[in-house]
C-alpha cells in the first residue's frame, strides 16, 4: 500500500473507514489477542457476506502486528494464510509453510510438513494464525465439509497452541461444527453484515461511511453523498455493500482523472455503477439516472438487498448416499 499511497488513482481504495461494526471486529480481535498471549487454544470465526470488510480488517489487523527480523530470526505474530479454493492437507500445508518462509514448502509427506509447520510455528513465536476464506472448506455441491483438509487444521491446532481466527462466509460455521476439537473450541461467530437502510441506526453508519468517503476525496467536486436524496440512490445501487460503495466512487474517480475533470456528476456514478455492479442495469434499475423515482421505496430496497447475493447453484444431479456424506463430515 505505501507504494502506491500518493497515487491519486487509488486514493478510494486506499482508505480504510473505521465504522462502528469494522471498528468492533477489529475490537474482537484484538481481544483474541490477549488469549493468544497466554497460548490458549481458540477458534474464532467471523463471517459475513462477500463485500462486507472481512480481508480489510484482516489486512488491520495484521498491518498492527507485523513481521520483524530479529537476531534470533524472523517474528511472525498473526499468520495469515488464504484458503486455498480446493483445500487438501497437502496444499493447505504447503502454503503455511510457504507465509512462514520455508525455503521448501512442497517437501516431505503431509505429516512430515504438519511437524515442520509446528517447529516454525514455534520458532517464529506465531500467537495467531488467520484463515481467510474459509468457506473454501465446503464442497459446494455436497455442502459438507471438506474432512481431510479440516483434520489437519485441527491437527494443527491441537499440536500447536494458537488462536485461530477463521473467516469467510457463513458456511466456514459448517467446517467447525463438523469437526468435534474445532467445534468445543469455537467461540461465537462475529458477524460482519451489509449496511440495511430500513435499520436506522445502520442507515446511520451507511451514511457516516459516505460522508468519510467524500472527505477522502475532497479534492473532488461529487454531489454532497450523505445528503437524504444522495445517499438512498447510493444504497440502492450497492445494497448496502461497502465493497459496491468503494468500487463505484473509485471507477468513478479513475474516469474523472482520466479526463482531466475534478467533477463527478450523478451521470458518472450512474455510469460507474454499470460498470463494477454486477447484474447492473439488467437486474435493477440505475438510481443516478435523472428520471429514477423514489417511490415505492420498500420494494426498492427489498430489491438492492439482493444486490452481490449469490446464485444458488443447481446441485448434483446424482445425490450421494447419506453415509458417504456423514463419513465426510467425520460423523
Ligand atoms: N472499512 C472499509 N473502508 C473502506 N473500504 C472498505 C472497507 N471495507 C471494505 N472496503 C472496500 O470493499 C472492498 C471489499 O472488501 P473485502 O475484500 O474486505 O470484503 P470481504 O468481506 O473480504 O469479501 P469476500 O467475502 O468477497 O472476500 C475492499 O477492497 C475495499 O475497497
Ligand atoms: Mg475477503
Amino acid at each position: 500500500m505505501a507504494d502506491n499511497a500518493c497515487d491519486p488513482r487509488r486514493i478510494v481504495n486506499d482508505i480504510v473507514i473505521q465504522h462502528d461494526a469494522f471498528r468492533r471486529m477489529l475490537q474482537r480481535m484484538r481481544s483474541l489477542w490477549c488469549d493468544a498471549q497466554s497460548h490458549i487454544p481458540v477458534v474464532a470465526p467471523f463471517i459475513g457476506e462477500t463485500g462486507t470488510g472481512k480481508s480489510t480488517a484482516i489486512k488491520a489487523f495484521v498491518a498492527m502486528h507485523p513481521r520483524k527480523r530479529t537476531p534470533d530470526g524472523l517474528v511472525i505474530p498473526v499468520l495469515a494464510i488464504n484458503t486455498p479454493s480446493k483445500p487438501t492437507p497437502r496444499n493447505l500445508a504447503e502454503r503455511i509453510l510457504r507465509a512462514l518462509g520455508d525455503p521448501r514448502p512442497s517437501s516431505g509427506s503431509a505429516s512430515a510438513k504438519l511437524d515442520r509447520i509446528v517447529m516454525n510455528m514455534a520458532a517464529a513465536q506465531v500467537r495467531m494464525m488467520v484463515l481467510d476464506d474459509m468457506q473454501h472448506f465446503v464442497d459446494k455441491r455436497q455442502h459438507v465439509a471438506l474432512f481431510e483438509a479440516s483434520d489437519y487444521l485441527k491437527e494443527l491446532l491441537v499440536s500447536y497452541d494458537h488462536v485461530l481466527m477463521c473467516f469467510g462466509l457463513s458456511e466456514c460455521q459448517l467446517v467447525i461444527e463438523s469437526n468435534e476439537q474445532l467445534k468445543t473450541r469455537s467461540k461465537a461467530a462475529f458477524e460482519l453484515a451489509r449496511f440495511d437502510w430500513i435499520e436506522q441506526s445502520s442507515q446511520d453508519q451507511f451514511v457516516a461511511v459516505l460522508a468519510a468517503f467524500q472527505k477522502s476525496i475532497a479534492g473532488f467536486d461529487l454531489p454532497e453523498l450523505a445528503s437524504p436524496d444522495v445517499s438512498i440512490r447510493v444504497y440502492l445501487a450497492t445494497g448496502g455493500l461497502i465493497r459496491y460503495v468503494s468500487a463505484i466512487l473509485s471507477r468513478a474517480v479513475r474516469t474523472a482523472i482520466d479526463r482531466d475533470k475534478s467533477k463527478i456528476r450523478l451521470d458518472d456514478l450512474g455510469a460507474a455503477w454499470s460498470e463494477e455492479v454486477v447484474g447492473a442495469n439488467r437486474d435493477y434499475p440505475n438510481p443516478f439516472r435523472s428520471g429514477f423515482r423514489l417511490n415505492d421505496l420498500q420494494t426498492k430496497i427489498d430489491l438492492a438487498k439482493t444486490i452481490g447475493q449469490r446464485v444458488i447453484r443447481p446441485t448434483a444431479s446424482h445425490t450421494r448416499e447419506p453415509r458417504a456424506v456423514l463419513a465426510e463430515v467425520g460423523l
